[in-house]
């Protein structure tokens, strides 16, 4: 298959690009290499990939309409995977408008291509945090997830409607996946692991928002992947048992599918702390702090619907999971 994969360069695209050649398939990646967070670590990234058999390295931003018109009209993809994003949360505070051209400008150049260009299935990135304001656990896709607490949550969501809107005019096969907190090998600078890991290595004091208490479904790289893949593979159907009276958020009438991918089993961040403390051997200094703004307590998810329509949970447990991180990140860093 030819697949375009939006953002190659970032954690986990460049994840997903490796499984995908790795079965033969061809990739045309997709990434404008923005300095949201260090370029050199996504360069790294990509340089792991371009030696690759049917790699196609392009540099572009997504919401760049002529070069995306152009971009699917020259490589004609079979099937998109679209990951490419202003993610994390707090800096939609900073700065709103990133999310508003990369997710939401980007995404409908992405659908604007799978309607001219037939694409088979497109794939997306959602997040857990469209859960926003909703406290019944485990969150499930089922739920109505109309209240976000943050701007890159509402885009998120948004990305969602959008694609129901293209499933259901034109018929075009939409998935998306709800990823909970990521964390692995060629993680996201941005993000608590590495932050912390940083610090305690530095030996220097580690921000512990909501004192530690957070619950967080955390999410193994390879899990996602699979996941991706698993659905990438599954291509979305209309659910015949569909009703408008009663309407399901995670299904429709149209080829319209949304999936969690979580762990299913949420770790407390004092606990999170104290695995990656074990690994790294040595104990952080921790300034406790109160909720941050567009946060949420805690999350859980639901991954019923993955298991049974791709027969898939992850399973990687944070002690695992944060050891391979750990050992990546000295290797990378020599430290
Ligand atoms: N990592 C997580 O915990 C997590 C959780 C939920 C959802 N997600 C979503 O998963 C996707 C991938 O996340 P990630 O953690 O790999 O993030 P990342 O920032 O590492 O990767 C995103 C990549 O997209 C590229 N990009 C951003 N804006 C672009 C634009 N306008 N044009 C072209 N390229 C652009 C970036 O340069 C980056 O390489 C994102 O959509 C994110 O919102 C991630």
């Amino acid at each position: 298959m030819k697949v375009l994969v939006t953002g190659t360069a970032g954690f986990i695209g460049s994840h997903v690009a490796h499984r995908l050649l790795d079965r033969g398939d061809e990739v045309i990646g997709v990434d404008n290499l923005n300095d949201y967070y260090e370029v050199s670590l996504k360069e790294s990234r990509l340089s792991r990939l371009t030696p690759k058999q049917g790699f196609n390295d392009i540099r572009l931003d997504i919401a760049d309409r002529a070069g995306m018109e152009a971009l699917f009209a020259k490589h004609k993809p079979d099937r998109v995977v679209h990951l490419a994003a202003q993610a994390g949360v707090r800096y939609s505070l900073e700065n709103p408008h990133a999310y508003v051209e990369a997710n939401l400008v980007g995404h409908m150049n992405i659908l604007e291509g799978c309607r001219h260009h037939q694409v088979e299935h497109l794939v997306y990135a959602s997040s857990s945090s469209v859960y926003g304001a909703n406290e019944s656990m485990p969150f499930s896709v089922h739920d109505n997830v109309d209240h976000p607490l943050s701007l890159y949550a509402a885009t998120k969501k948004s990305n969602e409607l959008m694609s129901h809107t293209y499933s259901s005019l034109y018929g075009i096969p939409t998935t998306g996946l709800r990823f909970f907190t990521v964390y692995g090998p060629w993680g996201r600078p941005d993000m608590a692991l590495f932050i912390f890991t940083r610090k305690i290595l530095a030996g220097e004091p580690i921000d512990v928002f909501n004192y530690g208490k957070h619950k967080r479904d955390f999410t193994y790289v390879d899990d996602i992947v699979e996941g991706v893949i698993r659905t990438l593979d599954h291509v979305a159907s209309p659910n015949d048992q569909w009703s408008g009276m009663q309407p399901d958020p995670g299904t429709s009438k149209a080829p319209y599918r949304l999936y969690n991918i979580g762990s299913n089993n949420p770790v407390e961040l004092s606990r999170y702390i104290e695995i990656l403390e074990d690994c790294l051997g040595r104990k952080a200094e921790r300034n406790l702090l109160p909720m941050q703004p567009g946060d949420v307590p805690a999350t859980y998810a639901d991954v019923q619907a993955l298991i049974d329509d791709v027969g898939y949970k992850p399973e990687t447990t944070v002690e695992v999971g944060i050891a391979r991180f750990v050992d990546w990140y000295r290797d990378y860093y020599k430290v």
